[in-house]
């Protein structure tokens, strides 16, 4: 198959776009197209579809135990695929969309079980992105969208990596330059009480916790298969580049202790050592020495410009000689938190 690219800018984006609509016809007529949203790039197909959906898990070698996260663009979207709304989500849902916050609720059965992976319950979220809010309203149906990656990899935050991934692998991809948020949504389980943050990510645990109260994290349990989980994509390694990742201490004396020992080595075996790094953080005698690559990831503790940049970086280090990739560890607090989890399933 050979992947079509349609480039289009955020800012012209509405139904009758050409590449929108183009976009729109391969959707309806149960092909896939990877979109822009403002956290990540999705893959999406129509939900309304169990074959189109299926094509997606095949897509992205994705096993059939993992769900997918429903994009709507509006209200009456909502009520098709949720049986009901309650009023703590309805509450969520004004005060965060559109948005990168992914809410549980029960499936209607316009839904497809492939779709939840025979699930009671939907993830749902409304994107900020106005090509993505184009593109669900000019195909008529919500879109069925798990990050546009291979299963198992680095989300991708533009259409050059989503054809790494994917090209000669889905019908189209609407390229509309690097995403925003850059790390995915946050997963909430507010049918709860209290509250579960499955995966925290572009709304910040404190921001739930001041419409909220307290919101509970979860910690997947070891030893179980993914299918017993409460989010079941959560366990896994993930987010996971081909060299081996390693975590230190989110420090400049600890990172360039780590890189010392490991480059010196490399240096001896031919290797390269990646660091993602921040800004001011290198030593020029280090440099100098060669056997690094870099990637500038930008100023230390501002979690939305590094989260912005996590996954390109990792991809842009992820490269033949690269050995190991050394990273400092966010803190877990604000976005750090989202940070700190995409980098923990990373390294794991
Ligand atoms: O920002 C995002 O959320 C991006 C963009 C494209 O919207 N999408 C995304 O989808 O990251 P995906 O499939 O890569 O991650 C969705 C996560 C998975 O870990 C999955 O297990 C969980 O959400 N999930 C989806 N449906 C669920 C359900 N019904 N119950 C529990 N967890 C669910
Ligand atoms: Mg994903």
């Amino acid at each position: 198959m050979k992947t079509l690219l349609l480039p289009i800018r955020s800012g012209e984006a509405d139904e009758n776009h050409p590449a929108i609509a183009r976009a729109a016809e391969i959707i309806q007529r149960g092909g896939l197209v990877a979109m822009p949203t403002e956290t990540v790039y999705g893959l999406a197909a129509n939900a309304l579809d169990p074959a189109a959906v299926e094509r997606v898990f095949a897509a992205k070698l994705r096993p059939s135990w993992d769900p997918l996260i429903v994009h709507i663009a509006s209200r009456e979207m909502l009520s098709l695929v949720a049986s009901e709304v309650p009023q703590k989500i309805e509450h969520l849902s004004e005060r965060f969309w559109p948005g990168p916050l992914t809410l549980l609720l029960r499936r209607s059965a316009k839904i497809p079980a492939i779709v939840t992976a025979g699930r009671p319950n939907v993830a749902v979220r409304m994107p900020a992105h106005p090509v993505a809010q184009s593109l669900i309203r000019a195909a008529g149906v919500p879109l069925a969208a798990p990050s546009a990656n291979l299963f198992g990899r680095t989300s991708p935050t533009s259409a050059e990596h989503v054809l790494h991934d994917l090209d000669g692998r889905i019908d189209a991809v609407l390229d509309a330059g690097g995403t925003d948020v850059g790390v995915e949504s946050t997963v909430l389980d507010a049918l709860r009480d209290p509250p579960l943050l499955l995966r925290p990510g572009g709304v910040t645990r404190e921001q739930l916790e001041a419409v909220l109260g307290l919101v509970e994290i979860y910690r997947p349990p070891y030893d179980q298969p993914p299918e017993a989980l409460a989010s079941p994509g959560l366990a896994a390694r993930h987010y996971a580049p081909q060299a081996k990742l390693v975590l230190v201490d989110g420090n400049e004396a600890a990172f360039l202790e780590e890189l010392r020992v490991r480059v010196q080595y490399a240096r001896d075996t031919g290797e390269y050592i990646g660091a993602m790094t921040p800004e001011g953080w290198l030593t020029p005698e280090l440099i100098e020495g060669g056997g690094l690559v870099l990637y500038d990831w930008g100023p230390w503790e501002q979690w939305e410009v590094l989260a912005q940049r996590l996954f390109a970086g990792l991809r842009y280090l992820d490269k033949p000689g690269v050995a190991v990739i050394v990273c400092p560890l966010p803190k877990p607090e604000g976005m750090g938190l989202a940070l700190h989890d995409r980098l923990m399933k990373a390294a794991k």
